[in-house]
């Protein structure tokens, strides 16, 4: 199974995203290839607008198979006095993924190892499958993660886009456990997917800037 992930990333605005799922439901719906795909479970979507969004969409999408919604943060709380926080508890039915320790919220939101790991402690509470991010080997991985994001810094957009020779070197450096679905992200785009389809090692693509347009993130998922 591959998986096709979308990172909105602070971006995109409620009359964009209804215009979006509107656009993204109706050239889906024609694309028949995408949808056996999808019934047969050889391929997952996973899309993680920003947290007002996700019941603009939820609707929508829901008639879909292997259709999901994520966010791309999640609480290190429970529940509380912790103003502004959104949490796995709230999130528990309406999201089936979670993004955790993106480098974006590493470095602009300081987010240490120890926020990290209770991220993927809160989204376990609620039944969220965590979408753990590693920069490279300086990150920790935490073994009870089954879906594990490889993202070199450099690579995401407007950065440039790691080869896949390297992004599978990496794999190897990182000795996942077995069984962990291993994703590449940075720079995946229409024109540069096929290249990394063609190895066996990458399960997926966690897609930042491509999947701003709903036709270019299917361009992609077509690619499979
Ligand atoms: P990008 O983002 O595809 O825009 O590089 C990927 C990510 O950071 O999740």
């Amino acid at each position: 199974m591959k998986y096709f992930i979308a990172n909105w990333k602070a971006r995109m605005d409620s009359e964009k995203t209804i215009a979006w799922t509107k656009e993204f439901v109706n050239k889906l719906s024609s694309e028949e290839k995408i949808i056996n795909k999808l019934h047969n479970g050889e391929i997952r979507i996973i899309i993680c607008p920003p947290f007002p969004f996700l019941y603009l969409m939820k609707d929508k999408i829901k008639n879909f198979k292997n259709i999901f919604l994520g966010t791309q943060d999640i609480s290190a709380f429970d529940e509380g006095t912790y103003t502004g926080e959104v949490t796995a508890k709230m999130l528990q039915n309406v999201i089936s993924y979670a993004i955790i320790g993106h480098s974006e919220r590493r470095h602009y939101f300081n987010e240490s190892e120890e926020l990290v790991g209770k991220k993927i402690t809160q989204t376990q509470l609620y039944r969220i499958k965590p979408i753990l991010c590693l920069r490279g080997v300086q990150d920790k991985i935490y073994p009870a993660v089954k879906i594990i994001t490889y993202e070199p810094v450099g690579a995401i957009w407007p950065g440039k886009n790691e080869e896949p020779k390297k992004v599978v070197e990496m794999k190897k450096k990182l000795s996942l456990p077995t069984q962990t679905i291993f994703i590449y992200g940075g720079s995946v785009d229409e024109t540069n997917i096929a290249s990394y389809l063609e190895t066996k090692e990458i399960d997926g693509f966690l897609v930042g800037n491509a999947s701003l347009n709903p036709i270019k993130f299917i361009q992609i998922v077509n690619a499979a």
